[in-house]
């Protein structure tokens, strides 16, 4: 098989689970089974995408106590890596502690927030540089709560975006529409408004993620449908197939955030194209466990 026949191969079988993957392959000996999957995978797809879990506790919890007690949960949760990423994302204040007391468990750590600008005079910033070298590794940008709540414009979310990959820093970028513009039938749109003109900025896509989240979902215990997470998810692909080509969008990852638990992934995390997770609420209790379970399957 040649490189751009795999390369075509590989794209067609990149939306595929790994059971899928393993069931169209099913006639050929194990051993050469798993030498497909590596050819697929280096030219470019086959596989399914790494899935990636975020716990965003926003400014949670009160104490010190509640963190360390969360993290001795977690902690003892066998997970592979090579099935899903798992970043935790505390207040500032929480960050170092959690980081300790995570210990080697793999599960990483991220700055909810990061400065638009560098070291200096800016009072009450975290620039991203700072938090790379405490051996964070993870931002999340464009919440939508930042941008409600404090103002972040698309510009921020820019220069917010260009520090963290300076930095080193791997981004977990949230999108996502007001129940007033889902309504109006305007979610692609701000999706769209939203996204392009951080994605022909991204200098590596195994380090960027979408987390898709509709802002009347956050919060309200009423979660997307599989079927519109799936919609708006494969829209967001597509848009990202449009700008940046086929195998970037083969390639990226995109979550579904918004009242997610353990109690309704399974019929969201069936669905064609969702990659994972970003969690506020059951992230803050030991049994977010059972979500990390859920993706290491
Ligand atoms: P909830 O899971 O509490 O709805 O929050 C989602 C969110 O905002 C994660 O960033």
């Amino acid at each position: 098989m040649g490189t751009g026949a795999s390369a075509g191969v590989a794209s067609g079988l990149s939306a595929c689970s790994d059971a899928e993957l393993q069931a169209c392959l099913k006639d050929i000996p194990r051993e050469q089974r798993d030498k497909v999957v590596e050819a697929l995978k280096a030219a470019g797809g086959g596989g399914k995408r790494t899935a990636v879990l975020g716990a965003n506790w926003k400014s949670n919890p009160k104490t010190s106590a509640e963190v360390k007690d969360l993290a001795a949960a977690f902690v003892n949760q066998k997970f592979d890596r090579s099935k899903v990423e798992v970043v935790i994302f505390p207040t500032g204040v929480h960050l170092m502690a959690l980081k300790q007391q995570l210990g080697d468990s793999g599960i990483e750590v991220g700055v909810q927030n990061i400065s638009k600008t560098g070291m200096g005079a800016f009072t009450g910033e975290i620039p991203a540089a700072m938090a790379a070298d405490l051996g964070v590794t993870w931002a999340l940008i464009g919440h939508s709560e930042r941008r409600a709540l404090y103002g972040e414009t698309i510009d921020d979310t820019v220069a917010k975006l260009k520090n963290a990959q300076e930095a080193g820093l791997k981004v977990m970028f949230a999108c996502g529409e007001s129940l007033e513009e889902r309504e109006g039938g305007k979610t692609d749109e701000v999706n769209k408004a939203q996204l392009e003109p951080v994605l022909g900025l991204v200098s590596d896509w195994s380090k960027f993620v979408i987390a898709y989240e509709p802002v009347w979902a956050i919060g309200t215990g009423k979660v997307a449908t599989p079927e519109q997470a799936e919609e708006t998810i494969a829209n967001i692909r597509a848009f990202v197939k449009e700008k940046c080509g086929g195998d970037v969008a083969d390639k990226v990852r995109i979550q579904y955030g918004g009242s997610s638990s353990p109690d309704n992934i399974e019929g969201l995390a069936s669905r064609n194209g969702i990659d994972g997770f970003l969690v506020g609420g059951a992230s803050l209790k030991p049994t977010f466990t059972g979500m990390i379970e859920y993706l290491t399957r």
